[in-house]
């Protein structure tokens, strides 16, 4: 099997045109480039806990006050909302005693996802919260909540400030929302004010988080060790459990209290840091992004820029290589025209499982455009440099956060960690799993951590249910 792999490759890399060659090159970035990646954002993370941060690092480092962990001992019925970059959903967690003397609590879960529209992303911050009302109300009516006060937890995937766990300050609307107003604004108030006009529900939202520390939570739930929540999805960004001695925004109560840090690391590189890895492609995907020149590490990693950067890239090979016969379709020539769900699903590993190059021309020909069979092995190869380069920084990223756990950890060898992680590229791609951990471990492995990684399915709506527990 190797020696037919490396032979394809050998194939196609000998049937590569110039250009082609070029920009794998350029996307490449190299373990030592990526031992400096990790690096930096190792030291940013410390910058980024440290109240004189401004003018260090662009990176949050937010403290959540999610300073305790779901041990096994929660019982009752809870609400959780998660609103994310493309769905809100709305869930019901009952926990009850364990059956056959288990240690773990019985979890039933009964969920129900709606679409965030284009109107609701680009309205106003009240439209946006009467949906989750109205969507909570539908929910509460279908599942006979009517009338019971119950506890909500509430993933809301943006950043904020937080000086305690039932109250966020919006800093930012991230991904594709491009509300008016908000910032500034408590988040909880302004889901009560929303619950108040819907007039049907009674519950109280006792907890705010980010989707990364939901996503830590239910790791927790599945792992005791789990330290790291990732989300990779239309945005991405990471939490960890820190020592709140190393947070000087709160104060420290005791040597071994722990808290959730929202890093959000989709900051990372808008210092410039990552300024030298930076295609054409990335600059383009910059420049016609809503917010050019913030969030380069996003940009270069989730869900919301990848199949963009593909996109222009073919668009490129098509004019300076001949791609396609040299013909751009309008479709294709369409800004956010290919999916970064058909990034996933070019692959070879996915066309391998299911069993039909057919994938590959069906995908492009719903952008208008007819390949020939070279034109496929192009394609092919220019989805695996994309999603290769994320998993990639991805990786430096984790490792970063294994190398602080660990240095929290001093008295301990060989020390194994869990992340907890989520989202559609993950989840989705067949090999960024696969890549994401090789690479982490290789960057781990001079350090004296190792990361293990557990997909945590829809963690980040249960994680805030369990946070409200
Ligand atoms: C948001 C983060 C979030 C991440 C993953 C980013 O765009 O700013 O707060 O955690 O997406 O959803």
């Amino acid at each position: 099997v190797v020696v037919i792999g490396i032979c394809s490759i050998f194939i196609k890399m000998g049937s590569y045109q110039p250009y082609l060659q070029s920009l794998k090159e350029l996307l490449h970035v190299t373990d030592a480039q990526l031992t400096t990646v990790s690096d930096r954002m190792l030291q940013d993370m410390t910058y980024g806990l440290q109240l004189s941060r401004k003018s260090k690092t662009q990176m949050e480092m937010l403290p959540s006050f999610v300073d305790s962990l779901p041990d096994g001992s929660e019982r009752g019925a809870f609400i959780g909302l998660d609103l994310g970059g493309t769905n809100l959903r709305v869930l019901l967690l009952t926990l009850s005693d364990p059956v056959d003397n288990g240690s773990k609590p019985v979890a039933d879960i009964k969920s129900e996802s709606f679409k965030v529209t284009k109107d609701l992303l680009e309205g106003t911050s009240a439209q946006l919260f009467d949906f989750i009302a109205e969507k909570m109300a539908s929910f509460a009516h279908k599942n006979g909540l009517v009338g019971k006060k119950l506890p909500v937890g509430f993933t809301f995937s943006f950043p904020f400030d937080q000086d305690r766990i039932n109250h966020a300050i919006l800093k930012a609307w991230t991904k594709a929302y491009h509300i008016k107003d908000g910032v500034g604004d408590d988040v909880v108030q302004m889901l009560h004010d929303a619950i108040a006009r819907q007039g049907d529900l009674n519950c109280e939202v006792v907890a705010v988080c980010n989707d990364t520390v939901g996503t830590l939570v239910s790791g927790v739930a599945e792992d005791q060790n789990c330290q790291i929540g990732l989300i990779v999805g239309t945005g991405t960004n990471a939490a960890y459990l820190e020592k709140v001695s190393n947070i000087e925004s709160v104060e420290s109560q005791g040597a071994d209290r722990w808290m959730c840090v929202d890093m959000e690391w989709e900051y990372f590189a808008d210092t410039g840091c990552l300024d030298q890895f930076l295609t054409e492609f990335d600059k383009q995907v910059d420049a016609s992004s809503p917010m050019p020149g913030q969030f380069i590490f996003e940009k270069m990693i989730s869900g919301m820029y990848m199949g963009e950067i593909v996109r222009s890239i073919l668009c490129k090979l098509a004019k300076v290589d001949n791609l396609f016969a040299g013909n751009i379709s309008e479709t294709l020539a369409t800004t956010d025209a290919f999916l970064s769900r058909y990034v996933s699903d070019i692959t070879e590993e996915a066309i391998a499982e299911h069993g039909k190059t057919e994938v590959v021309t069906k995908i492009l020909s719903s952008v208008g455009v007819t390949p020939s069979s070279e034109d496929v092995v192009i394609v092919q190869l220019v989805c695996e440099f994309v999603s290769t380069r994320a998993a990639h920084l991805c990786a430096a990223g984790v490792s970063a956060i294994a190398r602080k756990i660990k240095a929290n950890h001093p008295d301990e060898n060989d020390l194994v960690i869990t992340a907890g992680v989520d989202g559609s590229v993950y989840a989705g791609h067949p090999t960024f799993d696969t890549m994401l951990e090789d690479k982490t471990a290789q960057l781990c492995s001079a350090h004296g951590v190792k990361v293990q990684f557990i997909h945590a399915k829809d963690g980040s709506g249960k994680g805030a249910a369990l946070i409200a527990a």
